[in-house]
């Protein structure tokens, strides 16, 4: 795959095994590449509401481009695979102070759509005059509603509050744990002197890795390719590596994409270390065995 997609679209801004950054705009990329190899896309595009990596356009146009790119994932993905998009909020001039975006663009996409996921969080801007936001929404679509990978027991909650609980003398609850559910309570990556969450980069809209990690798992399996056409600080690509899985990131912004590849080359460096520490460590257990 990778040999292929530097054939296609040159030499990427970053390499290491099972991993590529292409610092260069998502949709001329994706135009390029003739055909599909993504298992699962988990990504979260500009929201066009002024953030510093985006210029806001008018909302029709940026509903267009959205389709647009979603329609290329779409060609580009496996019949297997998903797509895991994550959405905020816009405001729609004399209708809406904050619409919530899978509301103006859920049905733009050939996808099927399985489920609306709400990701809960504790901190955020505080309302004055309406409650304050604590959410955000992944759509969780599939490009074949009869054929797509759904891991439940390797997203199971452990936390069950009522594990001895009986029917019939059995144990009814599953001893894994239990269904996560359609909420999520994960913490958002914070900012600030004393809060600063520990995962924090520069970038200012920085997935929460464990949210990640429940897609990735859930929706992929080991040495699938896991794609996002808008990498930031390249959480997508790191939990990916992280897991086992092959994955490929567009990035448009050079200061971003240097981002993601000193994160990922200090994960690799610390695997390496972990790795080779445990090498030795199961060295000296053969050799303490065989005395
Ligand atoms: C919401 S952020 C993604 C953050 C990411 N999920 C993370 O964990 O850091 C959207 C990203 O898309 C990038 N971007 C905007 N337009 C793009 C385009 N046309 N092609 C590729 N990347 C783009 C921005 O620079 C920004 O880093």
């Amino acid at each position: 795959m990778f040999d292929t997609m530097s054939k296609i679209l040159g030499k990427p801004f970053y390499e290491a095994p099972n991993c590529a950054i292409y610092n260069m705009d998502c949709l001329e990329g994706l135009r390029r590449i003739q055909s599909p190899f993504i298992d699962l896309t988990v990504t979260s595009p500009p929201y066009n509401i002024g953030k510093e990596y985006e210029q806001v356009r008018p909302l029709d146009e940026y509903l267009n481009w959205c389709q647009e790119w979603m329609q290329e994932v779409h060609r580009l993905t496996l019949d297997n695979g998903a797509l895991w998009l994550n959405l905020g909020y816009i405001a729609v001039e004399q209708k809406a102070k904050a619409i919530p975006i899978p509301y103006l663009l859920w049905n733009r996409v050939p996808f099927f759509l399985i489920q609306e996921v709400v990701w809960n969080y504790g901190a955020g801007v505080a309302g004055r005059k309406f409650f304050s936001p604590r959410n955000e929404k992944f759509l969780w679509y599939v490009k074949d509603e009869n054929n797509y990978t759904f891991n439940l027991d390797a997203v199971r909650d452990p936390n069950i509050r009522y594990p001895n609980q009986k029917k019939h003398g059995k144990i009814k609850v599953n001893p894994n744990g239990k269904n996560p559910s359609d909420v999520w309570q994960i913490p958002k990556v914070t900012s600030g002197q004393s809060r600063s969450s520990k995962e924090r980069t520069p970038h200012p809209a920085q997935f929460p890795q464990a949210v990640i990690e429940r897609i990735i798992k859930a929706s992929s399996n080991l040495d699938e390719a896991v794609f996002d056409p808008f990498l930031g600080s390249g959480t997508t690509a790191l939990v990916a590596l992280g897991l086992g899985r092959k994955t490929l990131g567009f990035e448009i912004n050079t200061p971003y994409c240097q981002i993601a590849a000193n994160r990922i080359d200090c994960f690799l460096t610390k695997s390496k270390v972990a790795g080779e520490q445990m090498e030795f460590l199961n060295e000296l257990f053969v050799e303490w065995e065989s005395q």
